[in-house]
Formats: structure tokens, C-alpha cells, sequence
């Protein structure tokens, strides 16, 4: 007896890992790299939406890339303004939706304005939500929802406390939790990204380096998720 669904997730996570080892194959700059990964995320995100597939969340910068060098920092965030500049309309076009995980007051004024009017500007859009986890860290993001419950100063909700109230206190409020998770380049971790919300989901790891990973091997993930026996604890 199986009880395999063979459907699609509803959630795809992505942590699109890779870009440097990617450029340095190549004799480039890092930052070469990063650009390469947005073609990937443009093919990825048509992709998902024409599947059917209603969430995507892409990892594209964690609380400790802050870490890294000031040029790759300020070429990331640079990448970030022209993604959006050149991407709205597609995006529109495509119906995509797109919300940011992350701490966006941290951000710089340029890129965080920017961001904000595309929110504004796809708000309206139904057939996919594009997460994109942006000064993100799944232990960062637990603290702030305690933080916030405690701000509340509403007793009652501490009492009541349960898992659903607190998942309302997070980014992805409202959102389920992913269904399937992809890790390209070979590193096997989760780096920090949804520690509460990866508790049950499925992963899959590849070694191709994220600009390499085109819609070929995307479907070859998603027909692994569909061959997949989820337990949830159970028998
Ligand atoms: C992932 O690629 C993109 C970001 C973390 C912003 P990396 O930049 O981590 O690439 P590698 O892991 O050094 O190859
Ligand atoms: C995780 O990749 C973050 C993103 C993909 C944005 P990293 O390259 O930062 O992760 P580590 O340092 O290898 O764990
Ligand atoms: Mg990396």
C-alpha cells in the first residue's frame, strides 16, 4: 500500500547556493555569478507559476552574508534594484505576487524603497507568491515573534499560546509551510533558513551549482517530491 499523492507541492523553498564556485570556475568575479543566478530564478519562477504551483521562497541573502566583503555585499543589493527594474512587468504579466522574509528596516534606503513599490506594485496578484527571503535568518525571525508576543502585553494570548498563533507571528504568517525544499551546489545544511516552518518538509539536495540549474533538472526534483511518502509521525 502506497499513499504516495504524486501532486506537485504547493511550496517550493529554494536555497540557491553556488554562484561563487560557479564564477570561479570560470575565472570570473563573484559577482559575475550572482548575475548568472538570476537567469536561474527568472527560468525557475515561470516555471513554478506555469506548474501551478501557488509559493515560492528563494533564499537570496541571510543575516550572516552581511558577513561577507563590502563590494559582494553592495553588487548583491545592486542586483536586487535592477532585478526589480527590469523584472516588474514580468512579474505583473505572470501574476506573480512578491513578499519579502526578512528585515527589510536593515536594508539599505535605495534598495529598500525599491522593494517596497514593487510589493505595492504586484500586490494585486494571484497565481504565484514569490517569497523572497532577503536579510533573512530562521533564528532571527523566531526571537522577533517572541519579542512581539511579549509586546503585546495580552496575557491571554500567552496563555493560549499553540503552534498556529505563533506561526502568525512570523514572515510567513498566513503562509503554509513549505512542502519541498531544493539545495543546489552540495552543501548539505539548512544555513539558518525556516527553522520553524521546514519541520516536516521534504528536501533535496543536488550538486549542480545554482546557475546551472535550469528546468530539466527542477522537474527531476519535483518528480522525487512526487514519489515521496510523507509520515507526518504517523504509520
Ligand atoms: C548563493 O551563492 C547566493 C548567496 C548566498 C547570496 P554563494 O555566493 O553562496 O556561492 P558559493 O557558495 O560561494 O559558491
Ligand atoms: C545560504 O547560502 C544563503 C543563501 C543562499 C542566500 P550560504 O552560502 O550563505 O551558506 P553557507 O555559508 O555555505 O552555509
Ligand atoms: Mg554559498
Amino acid at each position: 500500500m502506497s499513499n504516495i499523492s504524486g501532486a506537485y507541492p504547493v511550496h517550493v523553498a529554494i536555497i540557491m547556493d553556488g554562484n561563487g564556485r560557479w564564477a570561479k570556475k570560470r575565472f570570473m568575479p563573484r559577482i559575475a555569478g550572482h548575475k548568472a543566478g538570476v537567469e536561474s530564478l527568472r527560468k525557475i519562477i515561470e516555471e513554478t507559476g506555469d506548474l501551478g504551483i501557488k509559493y515560492l521562497t528563494v533564499y537570496a541573502f541571510s543575516t550572516e552574508n552581511w558577513n561577507r566583503p563590502k563590494d559582494e555585499v553592495n553588487g548583491l543589493m545592486n542586483l536586487l534594484v535592477n532585478y526589480i527594474d527590469n523584472e516588474l512587468n514580468n512579474l505583473n504579466k505572470n501574476g506573480v505576487r512578491l513578499n519579502i522574509l526578512g528585515d527589510m528596516s536593515a536594508l539599505p534606503t535605495k534598495v529598500r524603497e525599491k522593494v517596497e513599490m514593487a510589493l505595492v506594485e504586484t500586490n494585486k496578484n494571484t497565481k504565484l507568491t514569490l517569497n523572497i527571503a532577503l536579510n533573512y535568518g530562521g533564528r532571527d525571525e523566531i526571537i522577533r515573534a517572541v519579542k512581539s508576543i511579549y509586546n503585546q502585553g495580552d496575557s491571554e494570548l500567552i496563555d493560549n499560546l499553540d503552534e498556529d498563533i505563533f506561526s502568525r507571528f512570523l514572515y510567513t504568517a498566513n503562509i503554509p509551510d513549505p512542502d519541498f525544499v531544493i539545495r543546489t551546489s552540495g552543501e548539505v545544511r539548512i544555513s539558518n533558513f525556516l527553522l520553524w516552518q521546514l519541520a516536516y518538509s521534504e528536501m533535496y539536495f543536488t550538486e549542480t551549482l545554482w546557475p546551472d540549474f535550469g528546468v530539466s533538472e527542477y522537474h527531476k526534483a519535483l518528480d522525487s517530491f512526487k514519489n515521496r511518502k510523507r509520515r507526518f509521525g504517523k504509520i
